[in-house]
């Protein structure tokens, strides 16, 4: 292994990690219930809410489920009373996950949903700071994201492009996301190696496998944003032979040679392709026999406190985007002849690591 390029595992363990990621997402709850409090939310609810679709899991999309409310009041009113535009639905639909989540709106009988409290369950004294850099400021970022696009038109939602370089570098540079993308490097990253990083983005995780495959090794980066490959591009100027492919992976790899690759990555990619399978059908095709995969940050179907956080986030990127259970990612990389060989999650999110047979 080649001794200069630093990983978060020597500073964070992976308990740490999860410790900070629950931390902040109490704190991005904080944000969301203030922020609903200030729209008035709570004072044009009466009590109880009944939508017509609580928990469409399968969708991994919250708009569907909170369409309508009650028989009274739709989420159009809602949105209509406290001023949200009509363009912001999905990501409003997702605050109020969000809030279901944290327990201000709880589920009975599987159809009901009643407000319980109008109290915010988590305290900011009360949250534990100590690995709160682990997330740095992504709640921020989210928070002021929500409350920046209700009067604004659906033009303002994140693109991948340097106009939202703040909010991606909060997002790609904070440890929770870096950890798993790190030991993604360690897998499949070696002196000499012929790697793939698919869906690179501004190239964190290139600028270390470069360091890695040395002055012999050659990396191939695909990515469908002109501003990201850009940024990539200067990020590993002069490290080593690295080739820039401008492509959308949903139409196939067809210019990457089959069985070449030592090593391909593909981190924080697949949920934003309509054609998963086919991707990872690709990944094998290209990779040597006995070649690594490491794919992650992966958008989770994971019923837990984190899942309205990671659904808003999602929301608010706009792209399209699908969740899927680690079941059915752990049974696409069955099928497409990966053997996974590690898994971890992080909230919502899942890191795999997989070996062609
Ligand atoms: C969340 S970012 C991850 C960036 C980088 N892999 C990292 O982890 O730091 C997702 C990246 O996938 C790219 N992307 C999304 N859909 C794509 C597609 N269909 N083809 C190629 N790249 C795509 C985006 O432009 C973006 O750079």
């Amino acid at each position: 292994m080649c001794a200069k390029v630093s990983y978060l595992s020597d500073k964070y363990t992976l308990s740490q990690i999860m410790d900070g990621y629950r931390e902040a997402v109490k704190l991005l709850y904080i944000h969301i219930f203030e922020y609903m409090t200030e729209k008035g939310f709570f004072e044009h609810l009466s009590g109880e809410i009944t939508p017509n679709d609580i928990r469409d899991w399968s969708s991994g999309n919250a708009y569907q489920r909170f369409e309508h409310l009650s028989d009274g009041i739709t989420l159009n009113d809602l949105m209509e009373k406290m001023n949200i535009s009509k363009d912001r639905k999905q990501i409003f639909s997702a605050i109020i996950q969000c809030l279901a989540d944290m327990g201000v709106l709880e589920v009975k009988n599987g159809s009901t949903v009643l407000l319980k409290s109008a109290k915010c369950p988590f305290c900011i004294c009360e949250i534990d700071t100590k690995y709160f850099d682990v997330v740095g400021n992504v709640p921020k970022e989210i928070a002021k994201l929500v409350k920046r696009f209700d009067p604004l038109s659906s033009d303002s939602t994140v693109k991948f492009d340097g106009n939202f370089n703040r909010f991606w570098n909060a997002i790609f540079l904070a440890p929770y996301y870096a950890y798993g993308r790190d030991e993604a490097v360690k897998w499949v990253g070696f002196e000499d190696a012929t790697i793939a990083d698919l869906g690179c983005g501004p190239g964190y995780a290139l600028e270390k496998l470069a360091v890695h495959a040395g002055k012999h090794g050659r990396i191939t980066a695909v990515e469908v944003s002109k501003d990201f490959l850009d940024i990539a591009a200067k990020r590993v100027n002069g490290m080593c032979k690295v080739d820039f492919i401008k492509s959308d992976v949903d139409n196939g790899l067809p210019f990457l040679e089959s069985s070449k690759y030592d090593g391909v990555t593909a981190i924080g990619l697949l949920h934003f392709l309509r054609k998963p399978e086919q991707f990872l059908s690709e990944v094998n095709r290209i990779l040597k026999p006995g070649g690594k995969f490491a794919m992650g940050n992966q958008y989770l179907i994971k019923p837990t406190m984190y899942q309205g956080a990671t659904d808003l986030y999602f929301s608010i990127i706009g792209q399209y985007s699908k969740a899927h259970t680690s079941e059915q990612i752990r049974q696409m990389l069955s099928s497409s002849g990966l053997n996974l060989n590690y898994t971890f999650e992080v909230g919502n999110y899942g890191w795999f690591y997989a070996r062609k047979e």
